[in-house]
């Protein structure tokens, strides 16, 4: 038998993510230097390669990796902002291709560096603007900024303009954003960035209780050891677009950041076998 949640009309038993051999390749844009040798060949940049993973509902994954090996990509695929090149990937039992509009009214992605706000217009203004935009009525966005006030502290920058906002503040409003639609599936790339120390304990907590009592599954990525031992109930290692290892936490208070520091340092000193780069990689024609 199917069950299906009639609130958000997705399928409760199959993974809130399902990723299959996922591969991403960029093409690197020319240089200017480049743009003048029409016959140097685009060179490629194979940013995911043969990834493979489930995320259950209600849980959270932290992914940990090197600068560079993939972790903004991953996300962005998994929250239909990218194509990938190969494999699939389904999210809430819908198609990240064929399904996009269905999946994007359930989950939110909150980028690490935000640009996308009107610089000029309020924070407040932002939020009614985006939320409108992603298909909510005004009148459920402000609600929404209502609840969202006290818990991320927002009472002090909501009628502020963007552009004057701390870099931290700026991170609480993305979230804000991330929020607004009750999301079934959050996807956090580096949360706590900018954040102050008592601001990070603030998000934690928010991120973990929207995981207990709404049941939202969270994806995140963080270079930030105390993020994942605080919000991950599993973590997957990736190095040069390949999934290395995925620990799974055994107890509660197990602390899972000894096993990742010490599997980090190993492949520092470990190539990946094919990821030395090729000459068209390297820009060289
Ligand atoms: N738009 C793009 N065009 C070409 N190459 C890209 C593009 N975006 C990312 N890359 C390359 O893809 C690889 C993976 O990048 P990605 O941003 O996913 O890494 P990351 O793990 O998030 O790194 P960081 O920890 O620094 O945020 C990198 O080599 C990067 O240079
Ligand atoms: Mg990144």
């Amino acid at each position: 038998m199917l069950m299906v949640d009639n609130s958000s009309g997705h399928n409760l038993v199959q993974p809130v993510v399902e990723v299959v051999d996922l591969s991403k390749h960029y093409v690197q844009p020319r240089t200017i230097l480049q743009s003048l040798m029409p016959e140097a060949r685009l060179s490629k940049k194979e940013a995911l390669r043969g990834i493979s993973f489930k995320l259950e509902r209600g849980r959270s994954l932290g992914i940990v990796g090197k600068n560079g090996s993939g972790k903004t990509t991953l996300l962005k695929v998994i929250a239909t902002l990218l194509f990938p090149t190969a494999g699939s990937v389904r999210v809430l039992g819908l198609d990240s291709i064929r399904d996009q509009e269905a999946i994007r009214q359930h989950i939110s992605y909150v980028p690490a560096d935000e640009r996308s706000f009107f610089w000029r217009l309020s924070c407040r203004e932002n939020l009614v603007f985006f939320g409108v935009l992603s298909g909510l009525s005004a009148t459920v966005v402000r609600q929404r900024i209502k609840e969202l006030t006290p818990l991320l502290q927002l009472d002090q920058m909501l009628d502020l303009r963007f552009d004057t906002l701390s870099s931290g503040r700026k991170q609480l409003l993305s979230l804000a954003r991330g929020l607004l639609n009750k999301p079934r599936l959050l996807i956090v790339d580096e949360p706590t960035r900018s954040l102050d120390l008592e601001t990070t304990d603030n998000v934690h907590t928010i991120l973990k209780s929207l995981q207990s009592h709404d049941e939202c599954s969270l994806l995140v990525t963080s270079h930030q050891l105390d993020d994942i031992e605080h919000l991950c109930q599993e973590v997957m290692l990736i190095d040069a677009g390949q999934m290395i290892e995925h620990f799974r936490r055994q107890s509660s208070d197990e602390s899972i950041s000894v096993r990742i520091r010490e599997r980090f340092r190993q492949l520092v000193h470990t190539e990946v076998p094919g990821t030395r780069p090729g000459p068209a990689e390297r820009g060289q024609p």
